[in-house]
């Protein structure tokens, strides 16, 4: 559903059945802001947005949407586009107009095949839009010894059947993405996320010596940390890099974000936007929510929830998984949606179908 609003929204709907998450999606508008001086009208002032929507459908019935964001000297991106005073100028060969893209979470050991081809594939959606930041949230899946799976002896037995049991194999398959990932034009950031941290978890809550194709890795890498612990006045490493930079030689070009450290975009561009939250930690203790990111002083580009949305300065990327994993049984209003960042701080909110992320 589209509603025209002078507010720019996006709320995604729940369904069953795998029939595809609903979109509500509001416009912005092209008239003037014109307001009472008053609270609400001072409110209203500040989200009111020059925009619009791009709708593409093609004749099998797909359809692609997102937004447009004019800033205040009227200039407007679109994927490789940008129109100024009346003058549209494709992206010159070898520049860009994005400033990163913060991927659905990417979730290595489930994602979608078909959403990676589109994303990191030959002229895909990164080789053309060529972002300065690719930026990662739960890049690690932990599917195989994750605590949520650890207790239910029916997924154990899954991961058993399927030969998806070795961690080693796993943090392996995830420095592969990235090195198979990373571009000369971009940085690879890869924030501090909860699924990330399920290593935490696993070298801390289980007792490894009884899972024998775990039990030197398990053992190997608590010992890692004991080291850095010891060398670091106590401090405690970013499992998934420490796990990672072990296995990886210089050929791997990657940054990774702790958990209370700022990761900002767009500087210049109206306060900038934070790219270092997940989406699962909100304020002080609270669990994540995009309505308590949406009050916080600077815009945020988060994760987490695997549901698109667009609350004021908020944005929550989707996922790169597999629409329906372990842990979203029944009603899911999950889709495959990056966010787009352009050089000027304004932002789309891509989503993916039958392969493509436009038309
Ligand atoms: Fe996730």
């Amino acid at each position: 559903m589209i509603d025209p609003h002078a507010k720019l929204a996006l709320e995604s709907i729940a369904t069953v059945g795998g029939r595809g998450t609903k979109f509500n999606y509001t416009t912005g508008a092209v008239t003037l802001r014109n307001y009472i001086q008053r609270k609400e009208g001072f409110k209203s002032e500040f989200h009111h947005c020059y925009g619009a929507l791009i709708v593409e459908v093609d004749e099998d019935g797909h359809w692609w949407v997102r937004q447009l964001n004019g800033d205040s000297a009227g200039t407007i991106y679109d994927l490789n586009v940008m129109a100024h005073r009346g003058v549209v100028v494709e992206c010159p060969y070898g520049e860009t107009y994005v400033e990163a893209m913060n991927f659905g979470d990417t979730h290595v050991d489930e994602i979608d095949k078909e959403i990676k081809e589109a994303t990191w594939g030959p002229g895909g959606v990164v080789d053309m839009l060529r972002p300065k930041y690719q930026i990662h949230n739960d890049l690690i899946d932990f599917h195989r010894r994750s605590h949520h799976a650890q207790k239910d002896t029916f997924k154990m037995f899954k991961r058993f059947v399927q030969g998806r049991e070795c961690v080693e194999t796993e943090v392996r398959d995830v420095l592969g993405f990235l090195l198979e990932t990373q571009r000369d034009f971009s940085e690879t950031v890869v924030v501090d996320a909860n699924h990330n941290r399920h290593i935490a978890g696993w070298l801390n809550g289980t007792d490894a010596r009884h899972d024998p194709i775990n039990a030197y890795y398990w053992s190997h890498l608590l010992s890692r940390v004991y080291a850095y612990q010891r060398d670091n006045d106590g401090a405690e490493p970013i499992l998934l890099e420490l796990a990672i930079r072990e296995l990886a030689d210089a050929t791997l070009r990657v940054k990774f974000i702790d958990s209370n450290t700022s990761f900002v975009i767009c500087k210049d561009c109206g306060g900038g936007i934070e790219c270092g939250l997940h989406g699962d930690r909100g304020p002080n203790g609270a669990r994540g929510n995009i309505r308590s990111f949406a009050r916080m002083g600077r815009r945020t580009n988060t994760g987490h929830s695997h549901v698109a949305c667009i609350c004021d300065g908020a944005h929550s990327a989707g996922t790169k998984s597999k629409l329906r994993l372990e842990y979203n049984d029944g009603p899911s209003s999950w889709s495959h949606s990056d966010i787009v960042t352009y050089v000027n701080g304004k932002r789309a909110i891509l989503t993916y179908y039958a392969g493509k992320a436009w038309a």
